[in-house]
């Protein structure tokens, strides 16, 4: 377990080193100043001295969360990149995720408009690559916001003969937003109405420039009904994704982010996780947010289970304590304690600033009353 010297617990209590020697020694310990003691020493010892005992400070939970993540002297390799297909509601774009999957998701959802982010990896031959589809609904901004966040390339859908709309100027906002790189899909270039050139003249107007017209942006004119130039979107992706030389360890203890939960009736809590480094396995003991505990299965998108997912690999997660919320981060640490210890005192303090912000509303209702 870990341990810690008597020197730097003194300093964290401001005592002087001499003073937790003698504690120590009360208690049957013989220790020096240099030496290192163990955990539940440690707690004993602070505890007699009259101080609280914390695991850890905040910093100090986050710092071995880093440490775990950074994994800096491991080497980095290859990786998918995460892509996002975003746009204007109808423009297409689970059709374009079907064309590529080769399934159909479009047509069975509910009225045919995306509610959520869907998450999938697929093989081209171009390697393999992860999608997030987003819905292009007015309604769902921070899930479009949350997608841009996650992502190394948006692909923007734009229907050829509907144009720029609310939706895809809020795209690139958000694109732009997170220092992410655009590609642009001209969606539906089958219908007799459409009109590509309309496309890149209003994208212009937004600072989108064609690299047709010296700017740096790929379009790609495409139809996700007939296939027509769907190679070219991928080799747009795949010339984008080389250009970013994206690197990630593989091995060790995976970290990323939660891309979607929910609670399932018979499966308990469920989190749609996206891996962004190292190898998340079953059996693994993690932090999720506020939530923690063991993975009981994996599954990949098609339902099937798996034994471990790697980075750019979306996965679902079960055996979590509760509901992590979408957007929040997620770590393997080395027992069941330490994550139970961090999502706990995570909580306490997500609970502690939302108290804070509370009063500090209530104050300023009352200040708007007087
Ligand atoms: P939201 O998720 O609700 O934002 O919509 P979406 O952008 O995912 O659009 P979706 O893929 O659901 O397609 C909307 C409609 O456009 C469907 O009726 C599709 O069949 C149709 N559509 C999509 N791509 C094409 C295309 O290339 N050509 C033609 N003709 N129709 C298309
Ligand atoms: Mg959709």
């Amino acid at each position: 377990g870990e341990t810690i010297t008597v020197a730097d617990l003194a300093q964290k209590m401001s005592l002087k080193g001499g003073e937790v020697v003698k504690a120590l020694f009360k208690m049957g310990v013989m220790a020096t100043i240099t030496q290192s003691i163990d955990h539940d020493t440690a707690a004993l010892v602070t505890e007699e001295l009259g101080h609280n005992v914390v695991r850890a400070d905040a910093a100090d939970v986050e710092n071995v969360l880093l440490a775990h993540v950074e994994n800096l002297d491991a080497e980095k390799v290859v990786r998918p990149p995460v892509v996002t297909i975003m746009g204007h509601v109808d423009h297409g774009k689970t059709s374009l995720l079907d064309y590529i999957r080769r399934t159909k998701i479009a047509t069975g959802e509910a009225g045919g408009i995306t509610q959520h982010i869907g998450a999938y990896h697929v093989e081209t031959d171009k390697g393999v690559i992860s999608f997030l589809d987003t819905p292009g609904h007015a309604a769902f901004s921070s899930m479009r916001a949350r997608g841009a966040k996650l992502t190394d390339i948006v692909v923007l859908v734009v229907a050829a003969d509907d144009g720029v709309k609310p939706q895809t100027i809020e795209a690139v906002q958000h694109a732009r937003a997170a220092g992410v790189p655009l590609i642009v899909a001209i969606n539906k270039v089958d219908k007799p109405s459409a009109d590509p050139l309309r496309v890149k003249n209003e994208l212009l107007e937004q600072q989108v420039v064609a690299e047709e017209f010296g700017g740096e942006t790929q379009f790609v004119e495409l139809s996700a009904k007939t296939g027509q130039n769907i190679d070219g979107l991928l080799d747009a992706i795949s010339l984008q994704a080389e250009f970013l030389e994206l690197r990630a360890v593989a091995d060790g203890r995976a970290n990323g982010v939660v891309i979607e939960s929910a609670l399932d009736k018979g499966r308990g809590p469920v989190a749609t996780v996206l891996v962004q480094q190292g190898e998340l396995k079953k059996g693994d003991y993690l932090v999720c947010g506020v939530q923690y505990g063991r993975v009981r299965a994996l599954f990949d998108e098609t339902g099937s289970q798996v034994e471990s997912a790697g980075p750019s690999i979306p996965v679902q997660v079960l055996g979590l304590s509760g509901v992590p919320d979408a957007g929040d981060d997620f770590v393997v640490v080395e027992d069941e304690r330490l994550a139970k210890d961090v999502a706990e005192q995570r909580d306490a303090q997500r609970r502690e600033s939302r108290l804070v912000a509370q009063g500090g509303n209530r104050m300023e209702d009352i200040m708007a009353q007087l």
